[in-house]
């Protein structure tokens, strides 16, 4: 069974996406522009969230008006990069809770090495976004969603931004009922593992370690 996968190609996140592939981005525009994909994002990742009403007063008189269980979300970071996606969407979803996975990718095996592990002690009653802007083999995505499910969450997305056609492949191989969302797909991994045209190394560019 495929699992889904959902490009979102709005032409003001293709646009900044351009601009994070230049090389010639330094991080603090880099980060900048992952903000603000990742809040742009966060109205087509929420799209099917539950709403609740409750009775407010406008200054013309009562009335029940939709309002959004925030309080029942909670997004992932996985780290470091996915801290990129979840600043932005912090700002759309200020009242999320925040869990933190640490994964490294070993730069010879690939294989994804866990380090860090907190989440919300309530995360059996929350919709969880799972945040990393590379999905690249997989094999992180696949090693973080697999321990995120061992807790129970409510339901649960992968929030990316480039995508190997490889790395949706091994990911729906693995997990074929998480939707996947992305702003693109790209062509193809080359042999050291990177997304090819991709952007490079999404933490050392987005906090200037290489
Ligand atoms: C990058 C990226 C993903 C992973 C993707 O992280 O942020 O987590 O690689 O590759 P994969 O799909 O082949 O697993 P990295 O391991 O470089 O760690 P970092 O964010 O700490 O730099
Ligand atoms: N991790 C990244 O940061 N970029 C890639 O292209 C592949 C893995």
């Amino acid at each position: 069974m495929a699992g889904d996968v959902i490009v979102i190609d709005h032409p003001v996140v293709q646009h900044k996406l351009t601009q994070m592939r230049d090389k010639e981005s330094p991080p603090h525009e880099f980060r900048r522009h992952l903000r603000e994909i990742s809040m742009l994002c966060t109205y087509e990742v929420t799209r099917d969230l539950p709403l609740t009403e409750r009775e407010i007063e406008t200054p013309v008189g009562p009335t029940r008006a939709p309002t959004l269980a925030e309080r029942k979300l909670c997004l992932v970071s996985i780290l470091r990069a996915g801290n990129g996606i979840v600043d932005g969407m912090l700002e759309v979803l200020p009242t999320a809770s925040v869990g933190h996975i640490g994964l490294y990718r070993d730069p010879e095996t690939l294989v994804a090495v866990e380090y860090y592990f907190k989440m919300p002690e309530d995360v059996d009653e929350r919709h969880m976004f799972v945040a990393d802007p590379m999905l690249a083999t997989a094999n992180s995505a696949i090693a973080a969603v697999s321990r995120l499910k061992e807790t129970n969450p409510l339901s649960m997305k992968l929030v990316c931004l480039v995508a190997a056609p490889e790395g949706i492949e091994a990911f729906h191989g693995e997990h074929p009922d998480i939707t996947i969302y992305t702003a693109a797909v790209d062509s193809h991994l080359d042999e050291h593992g990177y997304i090819v045209p991709g952007l490079g190394d999404a933490g050392d560019r987005l906090y200037g370690t290489r």
